[in-house]
């Protein structure tokens, strides 16, 4: 017999019973509901409304039971949910004072409660250990200031960078990952408990003492709009959706920089995977692994905003649906940050590699449009010219530092030897001096810049 079985005749239709119930999902939540009911029953006595020797007792039995689940002596199988598993056990334990919990509470305003309670510790988590991964860029930023390597756009070498500028072009897409999330904690982190079902309620309650003792700074302003939405659970979503399409580019980049035709970097043994019939294989399944699941994670945010978008106010039962995407997004997003930090303290650089690319082609193509422009040709001009330099060479099977100082005078004559300077790798590098370039100097000032990042309090 479910608590909420008084107006029925019959009992419920085990399937009804199995389909509905979220007990083998939302179990994991039991920490967070016992301390919301905790919270609860404290309210219940300083507001007169139950005395103070049953919110004792309630809270001692509810403790007890935090200790039986977690020690796995009590399962809560078979149970709709998991407000509904522990009330019933606090009955069992305690009789009628047990039956005194749920006064002037919902199992609606509980579950936004306990969901609040569990992302916001999520959250603090997954913060640090964000933090965590932009470190270990921000130390192979340091470490490889020295290293050039052909920069892509269409996956075609471009220009060539520092590789310390590419490491902190990830350093600031976490930068941005950790604000949205920081900002999405300030929504999660109200108070919903004291809207009841949708309507609030008559009984005497203290909402602001149960945010004290919650630590929660505010609580939410509108019952129905408390028991309704799920936005602070979508913008979580989406804000992983994000952080995991950055932690997928990465992957990308050192799925193709370890394989045969980059051969850029190697993943140490402790950190790749063999294949079971080929024996010379060494494959970047972690790096796979993440990507793969970035998939999932999209998934749940598409999910979650699915069940909601057509769900008239106030709660629906459709919102239960909620949990799965939620704990399989927190499981992934933490588990993914968590091993990637370590496997990429664990790639090995060939720098020798990435320069021998970079030295390939004609990675000076746009320093000697620049080199044009300084003596005063208009920029589509010089483009134009360099492409006919090109053309010449791609024609006479040469480079660049091929072709003489007369055969560059024929294409212009603003051309001096000093373009042989110019047109070095080094040389191409070092004076992308623009704020925010891969030049020296503003390289030099981007890692104050994120080091100060890094300073700053989470
Ligand atoms: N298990 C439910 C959920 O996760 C709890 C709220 C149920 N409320 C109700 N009125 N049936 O959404």
């Amino acid at each position: 017999m479910s608590l909420w079985q008084g107006r029925f005749k019959e009992g419920t239709d085990r399937l009804v019973q199995e389909f509905t119930s979220s007990i083998a999902v939302d179990r994991k939540l039991y920490k967070y509901d016992i301390m919301g009911s905790i919270a609860h029953t404290k309210m219940l006595a300083k507001c007169g409304i139950i005395s103070s020797k049953e919110a004792n007792k309630i809270i001692q039995t509810l403790e007890a039971i935090q200790k039986d689940i977690q020690s796995g002596r009590l399962t809560l199988d078979g149970k709709e949910d998991i407000h509904l598993g522990i009330e019933e056990e606090i009955i069992r334990r305690l009789g009628k004072t047990g039956e005194k919990l749920h006064t002037a509470r919902s199992r609606n305003d509980q579950i936004a409660l306990d969901e609040r309670l569990y992302l916001r510790d999520e959250i603090g988590q997954i913060l640090d250990l964000i933090v965590d991964f932009q470190k270990t860029h921000f130390h192979l930023a340091k470490c490889y200031s020295e290293v050039i390597l052909p920069g892509y756009t269409h996956l075609q070498y471009a220009q060539p960078i520092l590789l310390s500028h590419y490491f902190l072009a990830y350093f600031w897409m976490l930068q941005r990952d950790k604000e949205r999330l920081k900002s999405c904690l300030e929504r999660v982190n109200v108070m919903p408990l004291g809207a009841g079902a949708l309507a609030g309620t008559s009984l005497p309650i203290d909402r602001d003492y149960v945010a004290d003792l919650l630590d929660f700074p505010k609580i939410t302003e509108n019952s129905v709009d408390t028991v309704s939405d799920r936005d602070y659970l979508l913008e979580f979503l989406g804000a992983s959706a994000v952080l995991m399409m950055h932690l997928s580019r990465l992957s990308e980049d050192l799925i193709l920089w370890s394989s045969s035709p980059f051969g850029f970097i190697e993943i140490r043994d402790a950190f790749a995977t063999g294949s079971s019939l080929i024996p010379h294989k060494k494959n970047p399944d972690v790096a796979e692994l993440i990507r793969g699941k970035t998939g999932r994670v999209y998934g749940s945010l598409m999910s979650l905003l699915t069940v909601m978008k057509g769900l008239p106010l106030s709660y629906n039962r459709d919102m239960q649906e909620d949990k799965l995407p939620l704990l399989e997004t927190v499981e992934i997003v933490r588990e993914s940050l968590r091993i990637y930090t370590q496997m990429l303290k664990n790639i090995r650089i060939n720098a020798e590699q990435m320069e021998k690319e970079a030295r390939e082609g004609f990675f000076a193509s746009t320093d000697l449009v620049d080199y044009l422009v300084q003596r005063g040709v208009p920029f589509r001009e010089a483009h134009q010219l360099l492409g006919r330099i090109v053309r010449h060479c791609l024609k006479t099977e040469r480079r660049f530092e091929d072709l003489s100082l007369e055969e560059y005078r024929r294409f212009s004559s603003l051309f001096e030897k000093d373009l042989f300077e110019r047109m070095k790798l080094e040389e191409c590098v070092f004076t992308k001096e623009s704020a925010g370039g891969t030049g020296k100097r503003s390289l030099k000032i981007q890692m104050e810049l994120a080091k100060q990042r890094l300073e700053e309090t989470i």
